[in-house]
């Protein structure tokens, strides 16, 4: 399952990943906003994190007008590595190394197009493990003692 979340910034480019995803036979869950209408980021990123949490080994996307905010928020619910991409290298190493788990992305700086090919590559890599377990770790410990 792949969990999708936007406010009204991120609106049209999440509708464009959610058709991409549906065509290539994803099974998506769509976490709002579903209209243009202008809607805060954080309590979207909040509630599509926690889906995806509970559904062990899924991704998430999310979508706001520069891709930040919505990553921000997203990063503060515990579990969840949110990277905000906007080129090709970054959506693909931030899997292999990161082991990221939401993909944000900006409506208002990338188009349909790229942002598809990000979803693609960010989808079909995995991580690497190995040197960069321990460095997730690290995040985790972080975390975990923030309490
Ligand atoms: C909303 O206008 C905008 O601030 C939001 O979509 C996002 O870009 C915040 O980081």
């Amino acid at each position: 399952m792949i969990y999708l979340g936007a406010d009204h910034g991120g609106f049209e480019l999440k509708e464009a990943i959610k058709q991409h995803l549906l065509e290539q036979g994803y099974e998506v869950e769509d976490c709002g906003t579903h209209s243009a209408e202008s809607v805060d980021y954080a309590p979207i990123a909040q509630a599509t994190c926690e889906k995806l949490l509970a559904d062990k080994g899924s991704l998430g996307i999310l979508c706001c007008g520069t891709g930040i905010g919505i990553s921000m928020a997203a990063n503060k619910v515990h579990g969840i590595r949110a990277a905000c991409c906007s080129d090709y290298f970054s959506a693909k190493y931030t899997r292999l190394h990161n082991d990221a788990n939401v993909l944000c992305m900006g409506g208002r700086v990338v188009g349909a197009g790229l942002a598809c090919e990000l979803v693609d590559v960010f989808l079909n890599t995995e991580f690497e493990g190995g040197r960069h377990q321990r460095r997730v770790d690290q995040i985790t410990a972080i975390e975990q003692s923030q309490g």
